[in-house]
C-alpha cells in the first residue's frame, strides 16, 4: 500500500509541490493539505480536490487536531517561526504518532536540533531536509549517496540568493532600495527580506551544515553571525563556511574573495557550495538560479525516498 503524505503549507513552494505531485504518477497519495486559512483531508485527495482548496482556503476553515489527522510522511513548507517552537512540537507529535518527517522549514532545524533528533531516534523515525539548505541544490542527498565513502571536512557556500544579488548590485551602481525591489522582481526576493539582509536566513542554514554534516549540536544562538554591508566592494560575498581543521569552526559573514575564485564567476543568481574531503578532491556544485520550482523538486526527492 503506498504511504500518505499530509503537507502544511500552500505558498510558493507548496503550490509548485502540489503541481509536480499532480503532474506525475507518485509512490504515495496525499491525505491532507493545509494552510493557515484551511485544511483537507481525505484517504487519496484528487487534484481537482487540491485545485478547489488552493483556490478558497477560507471554505475549508475546520481544521481536525493533530492527533486525528491520518498520515505516514509530515510535509512542512510552513512560515518559518522566529524560535523553532512550533516545528519542534509539530515534529515531536509527528514522530510520536509514527510518521516521517520531511521540512524545507529552517527554523525548527537550526534552533532545535537536538531535541528533534532525539525524538526522531527515540522513535525510529526518519526525517530529511534537503531543501533547507540550498533550495533544490543538492547537499544532503549528493554526501548521502555518492560520496558516502568519504568524510567531509570542509563546506563553503553562497546559500543565500536575495543578499548576495542585493550586494552584488549596489556594487553595479544601483541603490539598495532598488536593488531589493529587482530582487523582488526576479523572483528570488520575498516581499519582507529583513532575515535574507540580516544574515539570519544564512545562519541558520549554518546551523544545519554544522549539525548535518559535522556532527556538531550547535543552535542559532551559539552563532554570532553578520549581514550585507551597505557600501560592499565587488569581491564580497556573504558565505557559509565550516570544517574541521585541528578543531570545528564555521561562520556566516561578509567576505572578501580573492581575485579569480569561482564564486565570482558566478551570475547573480546562482547558488554554489564546494566540499572538501578527505582523500578526495573538492566537489563544487552550482545551479543557475534557484526559486520555487527548485526547492519543491528536491522536497518531492525527499518525500519520495522515504515513500
Ligand atoms: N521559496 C523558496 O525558494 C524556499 C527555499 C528554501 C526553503 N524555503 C522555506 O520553505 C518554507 C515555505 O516557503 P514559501 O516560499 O512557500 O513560503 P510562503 O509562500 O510564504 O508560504 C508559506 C505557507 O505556510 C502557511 N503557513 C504559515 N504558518 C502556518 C501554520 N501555522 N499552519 C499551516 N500553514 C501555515 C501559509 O499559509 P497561508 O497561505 O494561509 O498564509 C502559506 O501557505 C519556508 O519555511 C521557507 O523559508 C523556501
Amino acid at each position: 500500500m503506498k504511504r500518505s503524505v499530509f503537507i502544511a503549507g500552500t505558498g510558493n513552494v507548496g503550490k509548485n509541490l502540489l503541481d509536480l505531485i499532480y503532474s506525475g504518477d507518485m509512490p504515495f497519495t496525499v491525505a491532507g493539505i493545509e494552510n493557515r486559512r484551511g485544511q483537507i483531508t481525505g484517504k487519496h485527495l484528487e487534484k481537482t480536490d487540491v485545485l478547489n482548496f488552493l483556490n478558497s482556503p477560507s471554505e475549508h476553515p475546520e481544521k481536525k487536531s493533530f492527533d486525528e489527522l491520518d498520515f505516514d510522511i509530515y510535509v512542512d513548507l510552513r512560515t518559518a517561526s522566529k524560535d523553532g517552537k512550533m516545528e519542534l512540537e509539530t515534529y515531536r507529535k509527528a514522530f510520536e504518532k509514527g510518521a516521517d518527517v520531511v521540512s524545507a522549514n529552517k527554523s525548527g532545524l537550526a534552533n532545535h536540533w537536538q531535541e528533534i533528533m532525539a525524538k526522531k531516534n527515540e522513535t525510529g523515525k526518519r526525517m530529511l531536509f534537503e531543501a533547507t539548505v540550498a533550495g533544490g541544490l543538492p547537499i544532503f542527498s549528493l554526501l548521502n549517496s555518492s560520496l558516502q565513502g568519504f568524510q567531509c571536512n570542509y563546506f563553503q557556500g553562497i546559500v543565500n540568493l536575495t543578499a548576495n544579488y542585493v550586494m552584488r548590485m549596489i556594487t553595479e551602481g544601483i541603490s539598495f532600495d532598488e536593488a531589493c525591489k529587482m530582487a523582488i522582481k526576479e523572483g528570488i526576493g520575498e516581499t519582507d527580506m529583513s532575515d535574507d539582509l540580516t544574515g539570519l536566513d544564512s545562519a541558520r542554514k549554518a546551523i544545519i551544515i554544522s549539525n548535518a554534516i559535522f556532527g556538531q549540536n550547535l543552535r542559532l544562538k551559539d552563532l554570532k553571525y553578520e549581514g550585507i554591508r551597505n557600501s560592499p566592494d565587488k569581491n564580497m560575498r556573504l558565505l557559509v563556511t565550516a570544517g574541521i581543521d585541528e578543531k570545528f569552526t564555521v561562520t556566516s559573514r561578509i567576505e572578501s574573495l580573492e581575485t579569480g575564485d569561482s564564486f565570482l564567476r558566478l551570475d547573480p543568481m546562482a547558488m554554489s557550495m564546494r566540499m572538501g574531503f578527505v582523500g578526495r578532491s573538492t566537489v563544487t556544485v552550482s545551479e543557475d538560479t534557484d526559486g520555487p520550482v527548485e526547492t519543491a523538486g528536491a522536497v518531492l526527492n525527499d518525500i519520495i525516498t522515504l515513500a
